[in-house]
């Protein structure tokens, strides 16, 4: 089994509820599958850039590139080879502003690439990888249920873009209302907890 491990939290681990979560996931799954494999990519420390002008240059298929447009290209073709060799993708992700921090959207950006990861066909987009994901998330509010549920854009985002790309299989492990008081949080991380718990049995 290859996982493939994501953070994108802007706290350090001793401190970020998603890290905690992530990392607590992995060695669940390593447990129960005696040999596998990780690769971590910190994507609030290893930051990607935006999808620009610059990065599409690189991304043409043609035409001479200088070596900072062949590095870049080299770049975006190692993350998608990466993310095509998991068989498991682990993702933190904290909420910012209702949705994923832009570090991890930038990481979305670099790996969602037609004919690599999807493709359009006649009847609509088809995607092209397949496996299972996990996501370990957090919020100071609460966005599973209540006046809330409206703007809750990380869960739900999050299962659409990797079941776009042929990851059928996402399940969601979150500590809501974290900002609510030492309390909540604790008893949100201790609910997480337990579910990574019930979702992968070693
Ligand atoms: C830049 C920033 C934006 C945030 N935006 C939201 C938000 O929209 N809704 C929310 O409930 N919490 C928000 N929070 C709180 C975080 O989601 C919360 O603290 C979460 O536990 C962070 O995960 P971490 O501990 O892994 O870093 C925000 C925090 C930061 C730093």
């Amino acid at each position: 089994m290859n996982i493939l491990h994501i953070d994108s939290s802007a706290s350090d681990a001793a401190t970020s509820h998603t890290r905690r979560l992530s990392a607590e996931l992995v060695d669940k799954l390593k447990a129960a599958n005696p040999g596998a494999s990780v690769v971590y990519r910190d994507v609030a420390v290893d930051r990607l850039p935006h999808v620009d002008l610059t990065i599409r240059e690189a991304w043409l298929p043609d035409g001479e590139k200088d070596d900072a447009l062949t590095a870049t290209a080299t770049r975006s073709k190692a993350l998608v080879d990466e993310l095509k060799a998991a068989d498991v993708v682990v993702i933190g992700s904290p909420m910012y502003n209702f949705t994923v921090p832009s570090t991890l959207k930038s990481w979305i950006d670099h790996v969602s690439i037609a004919g690599q990861t999807f493709q359009y066909t006649a009847t609509g987009p088809k995607g092209l990888l397949s496996g299972k994901a996990y996501l370990a998330l957090s919020s100071g509010g609460i966005y599973s249920q209540g006046p809330f549920a409206a703007v809750e854009h990380l869960a739900t985002y999050l299962t659409s873009i990797l079941r776009f790309l042929g990851i059928g299989e996402v399940e969601v492990v979150r500590a809501e209302g974290v900002a609510y008081g030492p309390d909540q949080d604790k008893a949100a991380m201790a609910s997480a907890q337990e579910r990574i718990g019930t979702l992968v049995a070693a």
